[in-house]
Formats: structure tokens, sequence, C-alpha cells
């Protein structure tokens, strides 16, 4: 493959092997070893046309990981403001030699489209509300890392369903990996036809938490609603928040997670924000092993084993 664009273009196989290379990278990781020679000499740009935090930190931290030169291109700053195409952004970026480009844009299917007009390896950061594959990898690799498996798990999506491309990418990736998906929230933000994800609707939060091995917890998407009547944020706390008495109705052993950013006190208590049973960190440092994992395989195309990573 040339390219990451999402959890939908991947086989069962292939999401199982990124996360096993990103399992090997979270071991180098925690042994401290600062930086592996595996791209020393090539050049990873992170192409942001939306703000990001995590994914664009991690990214940059994960290239320099593996000795790349990673330089940031923050569109705001770029001659996109003065008319420059996004297909002629990309070719000008493609001219220096570049080998691997990480792609965040408000559009859905931007990425797809810079991935047709490019040689240079594509990495979807997030497309509109179509996909974050990056983030359903560490996700996954956090709920492995916990539960010890994927398949048969009972995961729990709360929240604003349609606007999130996080909820679409894990839900692609946990169907592959025989997850049982149930989601909820409100109805305005519920998908009308879930099609072609195998998931259930729930009704009620209590329907949504009962018998939960995995909570994933996510924010209104403010920024993709368009015109739609939304909840007030007290009535979205009330009705959609998780409270350390609802966390109470899922699985004993239950895990919280949230993707970033969290908004407190709104779709989570501060008290289960800073729970024990809350990974929201662990899926942050997940996240450079994670991104690691797909710089390390798409970056270095000409070929290496993993073993030579260490
Ligand atoms: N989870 C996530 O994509 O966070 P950022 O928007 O901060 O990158």
């Amino acid at each position: 493959r040339k390219d990451l664009l999402g959890m939908s273009d991947l086989s069962a196989e292939e999401i199982t092997y990124l996360l096993d290379t990103a399992q090997t990278f979270c071991e180098i990781n925690e042994r401290d070893v600062k930086k592996v020679p595996t791209l020393k000499g090539r050049t990873v740009i992170n192409v942001f046309f939306e703000p990001s935090t995590r994914t664009r930190t991690s990214f940059e931290i994960a290239g320099k990981r593996l000795s790349a030169d990673t330089i940031n291109f923050t569109a705001s700053s770029s001659s996109t403001t003065k008319g420059e195409t996004l297909i002629d952004t990309v070719k000008n970026m493609e001219a220096m030699h570049s080998d691997v480009f990480v792609v965040r844009h408000s559009y859905s299917g931007a990425v797809k489209l810079i991935a047709e007009n490019t040689d240079t390896a594509v990495v979807n950061a997030g497309d509109g509300l179509n996909e974050h594959p990056t983030q359903a990898l560490l996700d996954l690799l956090t709920i492995r890392q916990r539960k010890g498996k994927i398949k048969g798990l009972e995961i729990a999506i709360i929240g604003d369903i349609t606007h999130s491309r996080v909820a679409r990418s894990d839900i692609w990736a946990m169907n592959k990996l025989g997850a049982n998906v149930r989601v909820y929230g409100p109805l305005t933000m519920l998908p009308k036809y879930i099609a072609p994800f195998n998931c259930r609707k729930c009704t009620s939060m209590e329907e949504a938490l009962e018998g939960a091995d995995v909570i994933i917890m996510l924010r209104i998407q403010h920024e993709r609603q368009g015109k739609l009547l939304l909840p007030s944020t007290r009535e979205y706390a009330k009705f959609f928040g998780l409270t350390n008495e609802k966390l109470e109705i899922a699985d004993k052993d239950a895990i919280v997670m949230h993707p970033g950013p969290i908004n407190r006190g709104v779709e989570l208590m501060t008290n289960v924000a800073d729970c024990n049973r809350a990974v929201v960190l662990d899926q942050v440092s997940n996240g450079v092993a994670v991104r690691m994992a797909a710089l390390y395989l798409l970056g270095n195309r000409k070929g290496g084993k993993i073993e030579n990573a260490s």
C-alpha cells in the first residue's frame, strides 16, 4: 500500500499487523530509546488544514523518533491563503522530494484526492467527518493492551456519532476485528441509517452502558454541525454525559476512553476523566507508537524489517 487513508480500506490482517508493529514501538518507547535510525534521510511533512494538538504533535514526535526530517506546514501561513489550489500545494511539496505527507483537512475525501494526485505516501490525519484511521488504531491498541483482545468485547460509543470521524474509523475497525459495537447520542447526532456499519443503536444511556467493557465518549463536533438543532451544554451533560453513577451500570472492569479534546463537565465529568478506569492519556502515549508504525511502514517502502528498528 502507498497510503493509509481509512480503516474501511484495510483487512483485519492489515489492522492486526499495524497494531503488532505499533506494540513493538511501544516497547521501544518504554525502554526510553529516544531515536532509532529507521527513517534517516526521509522527509515527513505534516500538512494540517485544521487545528490539532495530539495528532500533529504525535506525528512530529513519531517522525523524529524514527530519525526522519519532520516539517510542519500550517495552512493559515501558507500560499493557500493567496488562492493556490490543494493539488498545486501538494505538487510543490512533492517537488521538494518528500517521502510522506500527513494530512488533515475539513473536507471528507480531501485526503484521498491528495493521495490520488501524488506519488508520495499519504497518511490521513482526519478528513471531515469521514475517517481518522490512526485514532482508531491507537484506540484499538489501548483496548488490546487493557483487555488482552478485541474480538467479542462490548464497546459503547456515546455522543455525537454522526459528525465523528473517530466513531466511523473505530466502528469500521471494530467490526473487522469482531467486537460488538453499540452507539448512543442525541437523535440529531445519531446516523439515521447505520449501514454499512454493524452496530446497535441504543435508545437510552442505560442500554448503552449495560455490560459495556469499553466506553468511548465523544464531544459535540461543533465545527461540523451545520444548521442542526443542538442540545444545550447542560442538556448534553445531563442526558449524554458520563458520571460516576452512570459508570456503575457498565461492566465493573469497564475502561473509559475519549479521543480528546475533552469538554470536562459536558460529555465527561472531571472525576470520571481523572479516575483510574479512564485511559485517555494511555491513548495519547499509544498515539506516538501507532504513528511511528504508520510512518515506518509507509515511509520505508524500500523495505526493512521491524526488528531492525531497535
Ligand atoms: N484526537 C485528536 O484528533 O485530537 P487532535 O484534534 O488534538 O489532534
